[in-house]
């Protein structure tokens, strides 16, 4: 069945259950504690934290923040989107998809060029999200190419933006 979730940004009293969840979706404390150093860095976007609610509980979380390429002109700001959650008991009820679609739309009202991704290439594909390396994108990391993705919020963001994805300090360790 499809959810029926309100999607909103998320706020401190979200932040014990968003770390639930995320731990809850990945099996893992690596992504819970990605999400709280996010959140302490200067790299945090609020308006760019959000939360699916239902009858009160958090049922799935996105978020983006600041990241770079790094061009032979030069640094370009993007945004990348990571990590997010959906809670497993609820997976593939459309949660996930309107949290994306909301924060994309989130993320261009803000001015925001280009999102980049490294998941799950049939979700992502949905959304516009295209194969990173045909934009000339590269990371200094193993990716299998088709999972890692970006999307231009403007047409044509990423035309001269060939070069290296510098992922920010939370996420040493961890790409
Ligand atoms: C990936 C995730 C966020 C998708 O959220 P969701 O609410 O299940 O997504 P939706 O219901 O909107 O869409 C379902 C689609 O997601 C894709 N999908 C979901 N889980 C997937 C997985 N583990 N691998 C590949 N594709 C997956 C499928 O394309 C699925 O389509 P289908 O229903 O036709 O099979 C969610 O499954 C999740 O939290 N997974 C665990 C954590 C994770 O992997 N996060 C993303 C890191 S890139």
């Amino acid at each position: 069945m499809e959810s029926t979730a309100n999607i909103r940004r998320a706020g401190e009293k979200d932040y014990d259950e968003i770390r639930e969840l995320t731990f809850r979706a990945f099996d893992n404390e690596g992504e819970p504690d990605l999400v709280e150093a996010i959140r302490e860095s200067e790299y945090y976007i609020p308006e760019l934290s959000l939360v699916a609610v239902n009858k009160g509980r958090v049922e799935g979380h996105i978020l983006f923040s600041m990241i770079r390429i790094i061009t032979e002109e030069g640094e370009i700001p993007v945004l990348t989107l990571a990590p997010m959650s959906v809670d497993p008991g609820l997976q593939k009820t459309g949660i996930g998809s309107r949290l994306v679609e909301t924060g994309l739309r989130e993320c261009r009202r803000l001015g925001h060029k280009a999102v980049i991704v490294i998941g799950h290439p049939e979700f992502y594909a949905k959304f516009g999200f295209q194969p990173a390396r045909g934009f000339g994108l590269e990371v200094p990391f193993d990716v299998p190419g088709e999972a890692f993705m970006a999307i231009e919020l403007e047409t044509g963001a990423l035309r001269n933006a060939a070069g290296m994805v510098e992922f920010s300090p939370p996420f040493d360790g961890l790409v």
